[in-house]
């Protein structure tokens, strides 16, 4: 089956550093079709120069996170912390596409695997997802607090979550610890992400359409294997031009 990875991005500094690590993992990954989203107005040269060059197959959206005061929920006060989840309008945009997509494929088995663009993937993740009958979960690294977050297999079968960051989550899961069969999608048309949730709940938003605890195939060797890890780039911290003594040398024709 084709895996569908599916990618919301953002303007940074380090944009291009991420992405440049991602798709290189991705030229290692045979039948892959990459749809990147950029959270932006109008597609960037950036990315779609990155896109070209990497040789990959992939499809390039855009779509603007919409920011309102309303769309901002009872949750905001909490101490500053990210209160919005990312990424819900881009993954949105990227399954309507994928469903145009398969409607008219000749060959429609596929995979459908949400990937941020600044998470650490090993070739056997994809391996392992290839083995995906409806939806398939395996241990992310490096997540919620602890070393190793983690579906617990019981006689093959997921009897439980290792999980510290909001227990109460109906899939305590990353977004990086599951793929789901792609024709699933065009049977539940409805199935999307929800602006609605506070961060944390949009893999229990997705998931609830295609499975419960009891229908999870557990993967990477019963769920005891890492091959994904929730690596987060630091923001860089840059020097204000401004402020430094000697003019520096312009730079701003430099793509970085
Ligand atoms: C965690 C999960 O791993 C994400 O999959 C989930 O979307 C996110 O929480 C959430 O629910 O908010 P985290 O590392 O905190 O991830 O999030 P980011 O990596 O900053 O963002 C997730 C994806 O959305 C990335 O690919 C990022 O480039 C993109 N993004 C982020 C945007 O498109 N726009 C933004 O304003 C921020
Ligand atoms: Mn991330």
């Amino acid at each position: 089956p084709t895996i569908y990875g599916i990618t919301p991005t953002y303007s940074r500094l380090a944009q291009k550093a991420d992405l440049t690590r991602l798709s290189q993992t991705l030229m290692h990954v045979k039948n892959f079709h990459w749809v990147v989203i950029e959270d932006s107005t109008e597609k960037t040269k950036l990315v779609a120069n990155l896109l070209k060059e990497s040789n990959l197959k992939y499809t390039h959206l855009n779509i603007k996170t919409h920011r309102t005061k309303h769309s901002t929920p009872y949750w905001r006060t909490n101490k500053g912390k990210k209160l919005l989840a990312s990424g819900v309008e881009q993954r949105n945009l990227a399954l309507d596409w994928l469903k145009g997509y398969l409607q008219k494929a000749e060959d429609t088995r596929g995979v459908v695997y949400f990937m941020d663009d600044d998470n650490t993937y090993s070739l056997k993740v994809f391996d392992e997802m290839r083995k995906v009958k409806n939806v398939g979960v395996w241990p992310v690294g490096i997540v919620g607090g602890m070393r190793v977050e983690m579906p617990l297999v019981t006689d093959g079968k997921v009897s439980g979550y290792n999980a510290w960051w909001k227990p109460f989550r109906p899939f305590p899961i990353d977004m990086a610890g599951f793929a789901i069969n792609a024709t699933l999608f065009l049977e539940h048309p409805e199935a999307k992400f929800s602006r609605k949730v506070q961060s944390g709940f949009q893999e229990s938003e997705i998931l609830k359409y295609f499975a419960t605890k009891d229908d999870l195939e557990p993967l990477a060797d019963n769920c005891t294997k890492v091959y994904v890890w929730h690596t987060r780039t630091q923001k860089p911290s840059i020097l204000n031009p401004k402020k430094l003594k000697r003019p520096p040398v312009p730079d701003d024709h430099i793509e970085v």
